[in-house]
């Protein structure tokens, strides 16, 4: 017998929000709309349709675009959502729409390598004060001046550090001073946390990693109130970025979507087990990774995700040149610098940040990141083969 009030699961959430096949000619899976406009019976429609910001032109709203909108903002339990085009497109539209001169941002002092520039290169040249501060102890947050301070931004998991910051910790001292609270839960998915639960107050994500979940697209999201995402797709996607997500793509993502918790129960299984492997190999100086019990921060990561996902950090003993060493030794797991995709893949970020700094000299590793650092991105393959692949590459000389 159906239970009167009861929400579906996460899982059937994922394959079924926001879809009506009788509104789609009974087609099950969601349809492709690839049109950059729409026409009307009449101008008197067209101006209804406009008034009520609907959809008039493509680089805002897109039927196909919408069904992905709906169910990202109902599974990570907020009230809207709106895609782009990218993770930087997410960033940069989100910043760009909320932030003017003279305004502050707080942002942890680790990032993702591109957010760290765009935080410290890019966005003090618009007359922003950026202020890095290191969150994983959220009472530095009192030591610093909050004035026209109007977001804390910082990720959790940290890339590519897989540091955990205390989202409801950082939230309540953040909002003490008026600002508000914006996590990229890119490492985690909905399927494993929900910032918003905690007292975030917009979530963003990559959808190029877990939630595409197949490495082949990229993609954006941010997820928050109907009013601050209405202004970031009235502003930041119309007129600043106009960094649109193609249909195609989001018909991509809605079916990743589908198998998004089944495959982060699987990442996260092989991700533990490598962990502990790693912590107890001689030649692996350090690991870092959510759930390990020693690691100093499972607690909190126990109490915002449901399960460790799966991405890691490590160093070797014999550090820079001893990574660059078991790395070439690796023949299943893939030297490439995304994550989340059903392919593990391995990267370094010292050997990248050097060999960029040759032609950029102001090219900088973001704090907290050491040269020994690896990071590796837990894939989806049987266990005992990534950790035959790992133990040889370490055996390696
Ligand atoms: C945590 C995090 N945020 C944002 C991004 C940017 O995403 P995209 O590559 O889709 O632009 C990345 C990419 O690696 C990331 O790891």
């Amino acid at each position: 017998m159906k239970r009167p009030n009861r929400k579906p699961g996460f899982q059937t959430r994922a394959i079924h929000h926001g879809f009506n096949p009788a509104e789609h000619h009974r087609a099950v899976t969601p349809p492709i709309y690839m049109t950059s406009t729409y026409a009307f019976e009449t101008v008197e429609e067209a101006e209804t349709i406009a008034e009520q910001a609907g959809a008039t032109y493509a680089r805002e709203h897109n039927p196909t675009t919408a069904i992905l909108e709906a169910r990202l903002a109902e599974l990570e339990g907020g009230e809207a959502c709106v895609v782009v085009a990218s993770g930087m497109a997410a960033v940069g539209t989100l910043l760009l729409s909320l932030l003017s001169q003279g305004d502050a941002i707080v942002v942890h002092a680790t990032l993702y390598s591109n957010t760290f520039a765009l935080a410290h290169e890019a966005i003090p040249r618009f007359g922003i004060r950026v202020i890095p501060v290191d969150l994983s102890d959220p009472a530095n947050l009192d030591t610093i001046d909050p004035t026209g301070v109007k977001l804390v931004y910082f990720e959790t998991p940290v890339n590519p550090t897989a540091e955990i910051l205390d989202i409801a910790a950082i939230a309540a001292r953040a909002h003490a001073f008026g600002a508000r609270v914006v996590v990229d839960s890119t490492f985690a998915s909905p399927a494993v946390q929900r910032p918003l639960e905690h007292g975030a107050d917009m979530v963003l994500h990559s959808l190029t990693k877990y939630i595409n979940g197949h490495g082949d697209l990229l993609g954006g999201a941010v997820i928050a109130d109907a009013e601050t995402i209405a202004r970031i797709r009235g502003t930041g996607l119309r007129y600043i970025t106009g960094a649109t997500l193609s249909p195609m793509a989001a018909f991509l993502v809605l079916r990743g979507l589908k198998t998004l918790k089944l495959r982060m129960d699987v990442h996260a299984a092989n991700a533990l087990a490598i962990a502990e492997m790693l912590e107890a190999h001689p030649k692996v100086a350090w690991v870092r990774y959510p759930f390990l019990p020693s690691n100093p921060a499972f607690p909190t990561a126990r109490r915002q995700m449901s399960n460790g996902s799966a991405m890691l950090s490590l160093g070797l003993t014999e550090g820079f040149e001893a990574a660059r060493r078991m790395m070439d030794g690796l023949t299943l797991i893939s030297r490439a610098v995304s994550l989340g995709d059903a392919e593990s893949l391995i990267m370094h970020p010292a050997s990248l940040t050097y060999a960029r700094r040759r032609t950029k000299p102001e090219a900088r590793l973001a704090t907290g990141v050491t040269e020994d650092l690896i990071r590796l991105s837990v894939g989806l393959e049987d266990l005992d083969d990534l950790l035959d692949d790992l133990q040889s590459a370490l055996a390696t000389p």
